[in-house]
């Protein structure tokens, strides 16, 4: 790494839209993306850590090495992809979404449309993950060009055997630009949101921990969030409620003896709050459709499905409010490193079979566990 004594990175926080209370995200100016320096890193990465979600515009000549080579430094103990080879699991419900560089194999091609070559894949067809595969209600055909859902809220994270990624890198590289689309909440509030076609939507779980009562605050400090083993296999029958931010219960995910072996050592239980390592802020963090049990401070379990979801997306639910929501409107070359052990996502939007749209993706399983409330 290349040492000089200042950085020329200047840091320009997201103005929120019209009726917007977003507190997080900024663009970052004046980076060489190629060649940090280490007072270029300290800069990129406080106000990661202070924002959340910060964007660097016009990477469009940036390589999946140097794509790569930046989030490693948010960890540079870490190697591996953040789902490892647990991609390749055909019934993973991550399984059709993601495609791997073959020279790169930490980041992920994803997208829409036929592409013929593509950093090394060659004639592949990406697909947009469409909410009718994943939700229990979908968004009528007539109704779905100008209308859409989130996908699914989530922290990019294995949850089995692998620590969760500390931040992910999406790299725009060709996005097709097209009317707005109205994205519905379905869930009996009313609550909408205009987000641009096939935008990422974020929100700040330091946010949703600031909206908690102070009961919920202390259960959500005191409490553990145990994940199903093989989280993405085993709910791949099961389906999503209507907000995207986690799964009915009808009792359709797979029992033990249909997952692959699992290894008790392995299942990931995880604090409830994770504890911001700049600011020291706590997140309410948890992934909401791969949640299985709670553990009590004193030992109890709540294990009833239906309850343990109950709880939690009562929790979280107040803080994907529309006024909370920050939808990326992607131009190509914009690359976006998120906090991932602080903000909740999920793709929206649904694109036509011939729209082409691609996307990079980073991350690497961490090298050690999310920060807990008390470290
Ligand atoms: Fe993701």
């Amino acid at each position: 790494m290349p040492h000089s004594t200042n950085s020329h990175i200047t840091i320009h926080k997201i103005q929120p839209p019209e009726g917007s209370a977003i507190n997080f995200g900024a663009e970052l100016r004046g980076a060489d993306i190629e060649n940090v320096s280490e007072s270029d890193f300290e800069v990129i990465k406080k106000a990661l850590y202070e924002n959340n979600v910060i964007l660097f515009k016009n990477q469009q000549s940036l390589s999946p090495r140097a794509q790569y080579e930046l989030a490693r430094l948010f960890d540079p103990s870490a190697t591996g992809y953040g789902h490892g080879t647990t991609l390749d699991a055909k019934r993973s419900i991550l399984h059709p979404d993601l495609k791997t560089i073959p020279h790169q194999p930490q980041v992920q091609a994803i997208g829409n449309g036929p592409v013929a070559s593509f950093e090394g894949l060659e004639n592949i067809t990406l697909k947009h993950p469409h909410h009718k595969t994943f939700h229990k209600h979908a968004i009528s055909a007539e109704d779905d060009r100008d209308n859409t859902r989130f996908y699914r809220w989530h922290i990019d994270a294995a949850l089995y055997d692998l620590e969760p990624p500390r931040v992910t890198s999406l790299m725009a590289v060709k996005v097709p630009k097209t009317e707005m689309q109205n994205l519905r909440y379905d869930d009996g509030t009313g609550d909408q949101l205009k987000v641009s076609r096939g935008s990422t939507a974020f929100v700040s779980s330091y946010k949703m921990y600031d909206l908690l009562s102070e009961e919920d605050k202390e259960f959500a400090r005191t409490t553990k969030v145990q994940y199903a083993p093989h989280p993405y296999i085993w709910m791949s029958p099961a389906r999503s409620r209507s907000d995207g931010l986690g799964m009915e219960s009808d009792g359709l995910e797979l029992d033990s003896s249909s997952l692959p072996s699992i290894d008790e050592s392995k299942i990931k239980i995880l604090p409830m709050c994770w504890k911001n390592p700049v600011t020291g802020q706590l997140a309410l963090q948890a992934h909401p459709s791969a949640v299985q049990k709670l553990i009590r401070a004193d030992g109890t379990v709540i294990d009833e499905l239906k309850e343990v979801r109950e709880i939690v997306h009562r929790m979280q639910r107040p803080g994907i409010a529309p006024e909370l929501v920050y939808g990326i409107d992607w131009e190509e070359g914009d690359l976006a490193i998120f906090n991932n052990h602080g903000v909740l996502h999920t793709v929206t939007g649904s694109f036509l079979p011939e729209e082409v749209r691609i996307f990079r993706q980073c991350n690497m399983a961490a090298s050690e566990p999310p920060l807990g409330p008390d470290a």
